[in-house]
């Protein structure tokens, strides 16, 4: 696509009275890099400032207004004193300085969502909801002085952010939050001019955004709403109507439609399961409704971004994690380089994953997030001839890194064509971002001085790494066939092979329910199969992020794979497998039977590769995901 594609996306704008370069929004996410007190660090400041010339206008993460009520967990930005406002003026400093635009977006904290529940302090809400997670826990309703308290620090909050030169406002109104639980009838049952009607449930938000212009003249003011709660009784975006009818009506410049709840987490942070655009189904109609600017998120792609916005269907494109994967998203699209944008794979792994873990924000694809300064790619003292064995993710990144560090690349790959595990592991739809990552690299490399030796097996002693300064060995790994009988039959097919075209029949068992067991079920399920997977543990994909496993199962249980979880497969035969359980063996009736028992290290080459001073990376050191393997073959070509 020639860059007039994206010419809507890239169109410069004005937000209220704040002019923007274009219609990009990079939309709030926290990172778990603030300091102990919950202030910008110099490395966070720095992750946005990155990104500064990737969007029109960057939103930070949630931060906390006030701790009046409620305690705020360590790990979440906070703006409720005076403290806050150094770090707030070298964020605004760092985005200026690169001729860029930033928001910030404050909360009223989680309530019934709270992380930590304190048996000292109830948590706060609407009403006297139970807290999402534990039903003996029931909220306390907050008092009508108490709501005034929680509208005066948002005023202050807002302050603070206009004080130390940042340039727009958000709210956090969405995920079931405290003032989401003021907005829904599901949570809020007051009686007082706090509930009830539309208009009453509203006025707690209305005040918010009026104490927020008050404090911060002249800034526009956003509020992310979730139209859809995706849960039975939650919200739905007919509803929601009404709701941003009054938040215009209170003052509101942007509305960020968005979707989902602790209930629906997923629609939170879509996993590939959801696909493209996934959170776009209603966004022309709060166009339709309102006169403000809107904006749409949830996986978009550029080129969704592009038509939604030439056909009137919204003002914005949010964008959030593709901005965490590829700093420069619109910059790219700007200099015509829409291939060159490194893929988010929505796998959610480094970026979510560490958040629930309160480590700082990672992402699988970049391993510059959050290093922002420490991994600068600068040439390297010594150019180097380096020779890397495996074309999986470790030895791309590797390769990338190293020759984008001045190093000259050569890259041994057995099979006939990039990309590794990724390339079978990529054949569902729904995987599709993983396939884009194998053409990212080979764009990447196509420009640097790598060569690509495919068919080449590489041996303990091949003389192709004679000539070189340093070796990376990522060789992968080997499917492990436990010692079942009927194994080796011909009606069996190891889960690669099954990927990649082999013969298989309707009804199929597949044997292992870790992820690529599990992928591999939903993807023939959906093509028309009848699948069963046999898992000894007690649940499907154990090691899989719980959100992105909220959706595989249930996407499971919608395509109708049978699940036979905590049984043993004790034998394969022409009839099928016959497996073990609680209530003793039973016979499975299958035409193809799937092997999916997990992987092995291929751990006799590197062995040998170590003894020729390789440095070994990716999954033939341990097996795990496709963010570990890129990490590390980063952080080896990094450290040539
Ligand atoms: C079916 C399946 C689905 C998966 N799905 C996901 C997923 O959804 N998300 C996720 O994060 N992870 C997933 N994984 C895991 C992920 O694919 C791996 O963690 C990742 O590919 C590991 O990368 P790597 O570069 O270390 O090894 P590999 O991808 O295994 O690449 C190793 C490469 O080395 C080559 N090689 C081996 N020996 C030699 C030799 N002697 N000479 C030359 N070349 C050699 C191989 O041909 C291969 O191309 C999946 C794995 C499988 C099997
Ligand atoms: C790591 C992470 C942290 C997030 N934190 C916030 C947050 O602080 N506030 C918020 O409104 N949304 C938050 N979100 C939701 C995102 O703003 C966004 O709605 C979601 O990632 C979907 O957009 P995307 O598909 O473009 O990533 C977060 C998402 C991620 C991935
Ligand atoms: S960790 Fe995965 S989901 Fe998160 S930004 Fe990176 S690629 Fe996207």
């Amino acid at each position: 696509m020639p860059a007039t594609a994206f010419s809507h996306v890239l169109e410069p704008v004005t937000l209220g009275s704040l002019q923007l370069r274009n219609r990009v929004i990079m939309v709030p996410m926290g990172t778990e890099m603030g300091d102990h007190d919950g202030h910008l660090t110099d490395r966070e400041v720095a992750y946005y400032a990155e990104r500064a010339a990737g969007a029109g206008l960057v939103c930070t993460g949630i931060n906390a207004v006030t701790d009046d009520y409620e305690v705020i967990n360590e790990g979440l930005g906070r703006v409720d004193t005076d403290a806050a406002i150094p770090g707030l003026r070298k964020l605004a400093e760092a985005f200026h300085a690169r001729g860029g635009a930033v928001s910030v977006q404050l909360t009223a904290g989680l309530g019934r969502n709270i992380n930590n529940i304190d048996p000292e302090r109830l948590p706060i809400s609407a009403s006297d909801n139970t807290h999402w997670l534990d039903p003996s826990v029931r909220c306390r309703p907050l008092e009508t002085h108490e709501i005034k308290v929680i509208v005066q620090r948002f005023k202050e909050a807002a302050e603070r952010c206009a004080q130390a030169g940042i340039d727009a406002i958000d709210i956090h109104g969405h995920t079931g939050y405290v003032i989401d639980q003021f907005l829904s009838p599901v949570w809020n049952r007051r009686t007082d001019e706090y509930g009830g009607s539309v208009e009453n449930r509203c006025r707690f938000a209305a005040e918010i955004i009026a104490a927020v212009k008050e404090g911060a003249p002249g800034l526009p003011v956003s509020f992310r709403l979730s139209v859809d709660h995706h849960f039975e009784g939650g919200r739905t975006p007919a509803e929601s109507v009404e709701i941003a009818r009054q938040l215009e009506a209170a003052g509101l410049d942007l509305l960020m439609v968005d979707e989902g709840s602790y209930e629906a987490m997923d629609y939170v942070f879509p996993p590939y399961y959801l696909g493209d655009n996934c959170m776009m189904g209603s966004v022309r109609m709060f166009k339709e409704a309102l006169s403000i600017p809107v904006l749409g998120c949830g996986n978009l792609t550029p080129e969704r971004a592009e038509s939604a916005i030439a056909a009137g269907e919204m003002d914005f494109a949010g964008i959030g994690r593709a901005l965490i994967a590829d700093p420069e998203w619109a910059l790219k699209l700007a200099e015509g380089r829409r291939e060159d944008i490194r893929p988010c794979i929505r796998c959610n792994q480094l970026c979510v994953g560490n958040a629930f873990v309160g480590q700082p924000l990672g992402c699988a694809v970049n391993p510059t997030v959050g290093k922002e300064r420490e991994r600068v790619l600068t040439p390297a003292a010594t150019p180097k001839r380096v020779a890397i064995v495996g074309a999986g993710p470790a030895g791309l990144e590797a390769a990338r890194v190293a020759a984008l560090r001045g190093h000259t690349v050569d890259v041994y790959e057995k099979g006939e064509q990039l990309g590794g595990v990724l390339w079978p592991a990529a054949t569902p739809e729904f995987k599709k971002e993983l396939r884009s990552m194998i053409f990212w690299w080979e764009r990447q490399l196509a420009d640097l001085p790598v060569t690509v030796h495919l068919g080449t097996e590489i041996a303990a002693d091949s003389p192709e790494l004679d000539g070189a300064d340093a070796i990376i060995v990522a060789v992968g790994t080997e499917p492990v066939a436990p010692p079942i009988p009927g194994l080796d039959g011909d009606n069996v097919v190891e889960v690669i092979d099954a990927h990649l075209g082999a013969d298989l029949g309707h009804r199929m068992v597949v044997c292992g329910g870790g992820l690529s067991g599990a992928d591999f079920a939903l993807e023939m399920q959906e093509k028309g199969h009848d699948v069963t997977v046999v898992e000894m543990a007690d649940g499907i994909a154990p090691d899989l992020l719980m959100i992105n496993r909220i959706t595989l199962l249930r996407d499971h249980a919608e395509a109708g794979v049978t699940l036979l979880t905590g049984h043993r497969v004790v034998e394969v035969n022409a009839a099928g497998v016959k497996v073990d359980g609680p209530d003793g063996p039973v016979q499975i009736a299958a035409d193809t039977v799937v092997s999916a028992f997990g992987v092995r290290p291929a751990t006799a080459l590197v062995e040998a590769l170590q003894a020729r001073g390789a440095v070994a990376v990716g999954d033939c050191v341990k097996p795990a995901k496709v963010g570990d393997a890129i990490n590390a073959g980063f952080e080896a070509a990094f450290a040539l």
